[in-house]
């Protein structure tokens, strides 16, 4: 019998409150149709006090598991991948398995924005290899409470969103059920890790990793050169699609759904134009949701799957580029 790693469920979980462009015209000097224009968000979903990355993801789990039909103790490991961990350590993930309950193996991977699909092909080897049956793989992040809200930070901080999206990777050896995840390829590049990056708390400044000075000169902020990461994600991304689908025998006409992380809508516009691919096969959330880094492209996945465009036999195909720099591609069949 063949063995196959599938994807058996879907769920996401944004936090309620809402923040319009409008409303960060009053933090900081910008205006909804700059943020509209270049980045394609209208509204994104911050948390309000009370509220952690945990709860964001435990949210999204649950309704994963809700929509595969099983509970939490069928896991046989958890993977979250994050940018904005609840703490320094442990990960994010122990936190969200406690809310879980059980003893599930679990860790934190950390790609950036391609982390959910690092996280994807960690999880699927497992299944492959049989040393796991079950796993869920979670990107969740709470970027809100770690941006510049004032001028000085207002070319990264319109962009980001708080998110959480889920996914149950599952061993499939049924011989009528043909849902797999086909193929996977990942890459990274850290010669470029500064142009998109956070650089403190670091553990490399001696002798604390953090000081009143830091703050002061707001290098605990992230920092990005907008325009060297859009050259680069709008190259990055069609190769590594294109290298995905040629590894699993895909034509680009064959695949029914694209998702694409969501940093930038002009950047899924110019990578979807580039490649020919129709408006219609790339559906977008960045307008109501900002970027939402490693959790974006499994929120994609639960909407897909909400609204019933994913059945037996949808042909997806899934892309990121991120901070590392890291940007990775994979084919699934439904
Ligand atoms: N509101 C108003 N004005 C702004 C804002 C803002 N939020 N941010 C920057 N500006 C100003 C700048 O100060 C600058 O003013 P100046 O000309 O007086 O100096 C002007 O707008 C143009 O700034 P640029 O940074 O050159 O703007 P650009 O057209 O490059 O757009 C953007 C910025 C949207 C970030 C663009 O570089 C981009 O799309 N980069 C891709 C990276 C990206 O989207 N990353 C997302 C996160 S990374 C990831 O997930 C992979």
């Amino acid at each position: 019998m063949t063995l196959r790693a599938k994807i058996a469920g879907a769920g996401m979980y944004v936090p309620e409150r809402v923040v319009t462009n409008k409303d960060l015209e009053a933090l900081m000097d910008t205006s909804d149709e700059w943020i509209r224009q270049r980045s394609g968000v209208e509204e994104r979903h911050w948390i309000t006090e009370g509220q952690s990355p945990a709860d964001l993801a435990e949210q999204a789990a649950r309704r994963a598991l809700g929509d595969a039909g099983l509970e939490a103790e069928d896991l046989d490991c958890i993977i979250l991948a994050t940018l904005s961990p609840q703490h320094e350590f442990p990960g994010t993930s122990f936190f969200l398995q406690e809310r879980l309950g059980g003893e599930t193996p679990c860790f934190d991977l950390r790609a950036q924005c391609s982390g959910f699909l690092f996280s994807l092909s960690v999880a699927r080897s497992y299944v492959l290899s049989r040393q796991f049956e079950r796993v869920l793989v979670v990107g969740c992040e709470v970027h809100s409470t770690g941006l510049d809200v004032s001028t000085d930070g207002r070319d990264v901080s319109v962009l980001f969103g708080d998110g959480a999206g889920a996914v149950i990777v599952e061993a499939n050896e049924d011989p009528l059920d043909s849902s797999e995840i086909l193929e996977m390829r990942l890459h990274a590049q850290g010669k470029f890790a500064k142009k998109l990056w956070l650089e403190m708390p670091s553990s490399a400044q001696y002798p604390f990793r953090v000081s009143h000075e830091n703050l002061d000169s707001k290098r605990i902020y992230p920092r990005m050169e907008g325009r060297f990461v859009f050259k680069h994600a709008v190259t990055r991304m069609p190769e590594v699609l294109l290298e995905t689908l040629d590894a699993a025998s895909i034509k680009k006409q064959e695949v029914d759904l694209f998702l694409f992380h969501q940093a930038n809508l002009r950047i899924n516009e110019f990578v979807a134009n580039a490649l020919e691919i129709p408006p219609e096969k790339v559906p977008s959330n960045i307008q109501r949701y900002g970027n939402c880094s490693a959790a974006s492209i499994p929120m994609l996945i639960a909407e897909a799957k909400e609204r019933g465009a994913l059945v037996p036999g949808t042909i997806l195909s899934m892309t990121g580029f991120g901070s590392g720099f890291t940007w990775a591609s994979a084919v699934a069949r439904w």
